[in-house]
């Protein structure tokens, strides 16, 4: 009876031990799996990191908080500015709690003035177009703050510079340039480099013309055409020329520059505009045009 009972109890732990052994081979299978899944997710992450997937992806641009672009970039301090034009001060940063890490970091464009509602409602439409557009070489809209006080939109920071920074090479380009991450002046642009650049900026601007309805950019130049660190091209400020002509308000002096930039930046209009005042398809590819003759002959708008 005893050895019976010592058999049974035997046999017992044996299956106590197999049940043991099974548990463990699946919990270290779980434990694979778990990661392997982190590391795909990690993957895919570092891929929707760069500005060409983030370029592709059709995600719409999310509403960001003023504090969060506030704390991100220190109080819009001096360091982080990477330059400054029609609409306002564009600044780096690395994150943003609201929008998915991306490897490339961030650009925050801020209005130099505060947003009357026919600005705000101006920049309202312009984050309606471009949330609908998407296209490999048009620079996405991440996020933006439409407050009053001082709206804000979000891109991916684009570390190879703009075409006109990549073309003249100023002193005030080549400091922009290190701002972004060029610790020696990058070499001067190979014409194969900026055909390419060209191409992606053209065609972004085709796709833009052919949407229904169609959308203008009304301000396409060499400073609006962005590179990432592997060369590709972006076109960037869709319609901001209106957003920022209508942000101005009261303010003489942002007034004057940008009833200029309505329709695009001196040397860049084209002189049809002068005889109805429209912006058209037309007027949009006199300045890709103009864009063209400066970067394959390096020569400046006129
Ligand atoms: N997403 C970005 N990534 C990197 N640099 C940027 C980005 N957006 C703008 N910049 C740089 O910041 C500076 C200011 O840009 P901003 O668009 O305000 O002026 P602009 O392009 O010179 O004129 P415009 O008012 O016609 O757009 C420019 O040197 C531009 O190259
Ligand atoms: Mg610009």
């Amino acid at each position: 009876m005893r050895a019976e009972e010592a058999e049974a109890a035997a046999e017992a732990a044996a299956v106590e031990a197999a049940v043991a052994a099974v548990a463990a081979a699946e919990a270290q299978e779980a434990a694979a799996a778990e990661a392997a899944a982190a590391a795909a997710a990690a993957a895919a992450a570092s891929a929707a990191a760069t500005v060409a997937a983030l370029a592709a992806a059709a995600a719409p641009p999310a509403a960001v908080p003023l504090d969060e672009l506030i704390a991100a970039t220190d109080g819009f301090a001096e360091a982080r500015k990477v330059g400054e034009g029609g609409f306002g001060r564009v600044y780096r940063c690395d994150a943003l709690p609201s929008l998915p890490r991306v490897a490339c970091g961030f650009a925050v464009k801020t209005a130099l003035v505060g947003v009357g509602a026919q600005g705000l409602a101006e920049l309202q439409s312009e984050v309606r177009t471009l949330s609908a557009a998407c296209h490999p070489s048009l620079l996405p809209l991440l996020g933006a703050c439409l407050a009053p006080a001082r709206a804000c939109l979000v891109y991916p920071l684009c570390r190879g510079g703009s075409l006109e920074d990549r073309l003249y090479r100023a002193p005030a380009a080549l400091q922009r340039l290190r701002m972004l991450g060029f610790e020696t002046p990058p070499p001067p642009l190979s014409s194969a480099a900026r055909l390419r650049v060209l191409r992606d900026a053209a065609s972004a601007l085709h796709y833009l013309h052919t949407l229904s309805p169609m959308v203008l950019h009304r301000d396409v130049s060499a400073g609006n055409i962005l590179l990432d660190e592997r060369g590709n091209g972006y076109l960037a400020d869709v319609g901001l020329a209106r957003a920022a002509e209508a942000t101005a308000g009261g303010s003489q002096q942002v007034s004057h520059l940008s009833t200029q930039r309505i329709f695009g930046k001196p040397g860049y209009m084209d002189p049809i505009i002068s005889l109805d005042n429209q912006a058209s398809q037309l007027t949009d590819g006199f300045a890709l045009g103009i864009t063209l003759l400066v970067a394959l002959t390096g020569r400046g708008a006129v």
